[in-house]
């Protein structure tokens, strides 16, 4: 029997040039470089510049992705944007980015909505589409322009976000159907709606006809991470017969060192093998992800054959996980 695997080919990521330190936030709330570092290990993010939008940051990823790919945007036939920080609420703006990449007419692109879990969810789609013959080759982007829907009078959240973009190019290839196959070997998605008012913007186009800004009980979101985060690992892994052993890089959601050092212990998993951007980045929601993988790639971290466990959890509730033999 034929097992269609759907195989990264190509990865790429894009950060705006800005940088907001924690001594930058340190002016505007009542915070410091010492509290944030210590409570969530971030200590810079990246925020957009005056006119740019989260469809020039997919556009800069994407490119990046093509090009690592060998391709053209010509040669893509399904664009899927996972993001909450779209340019408008409609149309979806990876119409948007198909049109200035090139992508052909007629060719499906969409958005996901699924707050930091987003990419995991664009992913699986993608890799169900590529497993229906109803594309061969996606290109898959998380993007998020959170510093738009940030409240930059709320110390509890402001701290917490950054920009950016990362995206990966799938494209279709034959396997035997094992865990030596490289792409996709599994992957799963899960929500909980009991979660829904834990972590949200304050409004929204049916009920305030506005936006809104990003509010959260953070104490309820800590606690549900890291179960949920580590359970999808698990869950990935026994889909397969797999153990943590096999693994040779863990990429979390980065939201909080603190979540990330938790589901490690959990799993009683080796922290030198965990991908770490929150430092750097903040929590850049959809894009945490794609843009960790595309830095350990371009880093020489992450290398051909590497087997990849991917797990997020965010609003909604919302989570999952997915394993990659890249
Ligand atoms: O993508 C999934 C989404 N998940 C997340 O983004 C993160 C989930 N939650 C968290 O990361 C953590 O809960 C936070 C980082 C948001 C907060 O950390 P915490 O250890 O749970 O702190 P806390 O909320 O219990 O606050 C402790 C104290 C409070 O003061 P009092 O009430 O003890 O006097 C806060 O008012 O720290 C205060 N505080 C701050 N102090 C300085 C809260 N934010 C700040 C701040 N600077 N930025």
């Amino acid at each position: 029997m034929t097992h269609i695997r759907s195989e990264i080919i190509g990865t790429g990521h894009y950060l705006p040039s800005k940088v907001v330190t924690n001594d930058d936030l340190a002016k505007i709330v009542d915070t410091s470089d010492e509290w944030i570092v210590e409570r969530t290990g971030i200590k810079s993010r990246r925020i957009v510049a005056e006119g740019e939008l989260t469809s020039d940051l997919c556009v800069n990823a994407s490119k990046m992705a093509l090009k690592n790919a060998n391709l053209k945007a010509e040669d893509v036939d399904a664009v899927i944007i996972a993001t909450i920080t779209a340019d408008n609420i409609t149309p979806a703006v990876a119409t948007k980015v198909a049109a200035e990449l090139g992508v052909k007419t007629g060719v499906p692109a969409f958005d996901i909505s699924a707050a930091c879990s987003g990419f995991i969810y664009a992913l699986t789609i993608a890799d169900n589409m590529i497993k229906l013959n109803q594309a061969k080759r996606a290109l898959v982007v998380g993007a998020e322009s959170l510093s738009k829907i940030t409240d930059w009078t709320d110390r509890n959240t402001c701290i917490l976000f950054g920009d950016g973009a990362g995206a990966v190019v799938l494209q279709a290839k034959e396997g035997k159907g094992t865990n030596a196959d490289t792409g996709l070997l599994t992957a799963k998605i899960y929500a909980d709606g009991s979660g829904y008012e834990q972590l949200k913007t304050t409004g929204g186009v049916s009920l305030t006809e506005s936006t809104g800004k990003l509010w959260m009980n953070g104490k309820e979101v800590f606690k549900y991470a890291i179960p949920a985060m580590a359970g999808s690992i698990e869950a990935v892994l026994g889909d397969v017969g797999a153990s943590l052993d096999d693994v040779d890089w863990v990429i979390p959601h980065q939201a909080n060192i603190r979540i990330i050092d938790g589901v490690a212990k959990k799993l009683n998993l080796d922290n030198s093998k965990v991908i770490i951007t929150v430092d750097h980045q903040a929590n850049t929601s959809a894009a945490t992800i794609p843009l960790a993988l595309s830095e350990a790639v371009e880093e020489g971290k992450i290398k051909k054959g590497d087997l990849i466990a991917l797990t997020a959890m965010g609003a909604g509730f919302t989570w999952g996980g997915a394993l990659v033999r890249y």
